[in-house]
């Protein structure tokens, strides 16, 4: 499962340097069977708190803590070699001030060894940005939709159709983007208000549900190979649908276990 080849890991730097050149190809993961699959075929690795949904069943991100960040970022860093592993800052522990934040960012870089965090919010977020980067901790900014809010959004909704929406929107991507973050996620907003902020902004935009017009992409791995069955994001194409193959594996195994066909003879370790 980890590899003991060592490791030459894509730095927030090399990324940020991708600006406008190939794509960069990310996803998320959680774990670090999962996490070593995907290394060898993407720049970048999110321990997203998207977990709250894929791993943990909450109808939501807000539910996250800390400490579950913590867990899965270690998970996934003792197994990524190449990627860049980035790992999502959960909601109420970075929004109170730039020192709360720094305090979170800190615990989980020095305790999953990852490379940069990630935060959610624009412009009211632009201070504790800058207060982080000068401190020697690498942030992905991410704007448009962005799930902690759902509450004050009042849902999952498209962004940036109304025009004082998507100025307020080009106007958080710029401020995050001024106050140093290394990359800017662009979440579920029109295509136009995507290419435009793409367009404007330094860093590269890594979009979700945000077109081809990003300087990348990422997905949540489980909507990717059909894993995550609860709904079906309209952005996700499916390379695969697993669900279907665990269910017919598990079906097969109980199967046989009713008929007494497994174990079989080659599972059975013979007395002397
Ligand atoms: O939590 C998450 O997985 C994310 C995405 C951008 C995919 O924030």
């Amino acid at each position: 499962m980890t590899s003991s080849a060592p490791k030459r890991s894509l730095t927030p730097p090399a990324i940020q340097a991708r600006k406008g050149g190939e794509p960069i190809v990310c996803l998320t993961s959680y774990t670090a069977q999962m996490a070593a699959l995907v290394d060898p075929h993407v720049d970048l690795i999110l321990v997203g708190d998207s977990l709250a949904m894929t791993v943990y069943g909450m109808p939501g991100t807000v539910g996250v803590t800390l400490e579950m960040m913590i867990a899965h970022g270690r998970a996934v860093t003792r197994a990524a070699r190449r990627a860049c592993v980035v790992v999502d800052l959960p909601f109420g522990s970075y929004e109170a001030s730039p020192a709360q934040a720094f305090q979170s960012a800190a615990r989980v870089m020095a305790e999953t060894g990852c490379a940069a965090v990630k935060l959610e919010g624009g412009a009211p977020m632009a201070e504790t940005i800058h207060f982080l980067t000068r401190r020697g901790v690498p942030v992905m900014a991410h704007v448009g939709l962005t799930p902690q809010s759902v509450n004050a959004l009042g849902g999952y909704a498209v962004r940036g159709r109304a025009d004082a929406e998507a100025e307020a929107i080009m106007a958080d991507a710029a401020a995050v983007a001024e106050a140093g973050a290394f990359s800017v996620v662009v979440e579920k907003v029109i295509e136009p208000l995507a290419r435009a902020i793409s367009g404007r902004i330094a860093p590269p935009t890594i979009g979700i549900g945000a077109s081809v017009g990003c300087d990348g992409q990422i997905l949540v791995i489980d909507d990717l190979i059909g894993l995550f069955t609860a709904f079906r994001p309209k952005f996700a194409r499916r390379y695969a649908e697993v669900a279907g193959t665990i269910e017919e594996a598990v079906r097969g195994y109980a199967a046989d276990v009713r008929d007494r066909r497994f174990p079989g003879e080659e599972h059975v370790f013979a007395g002397e």
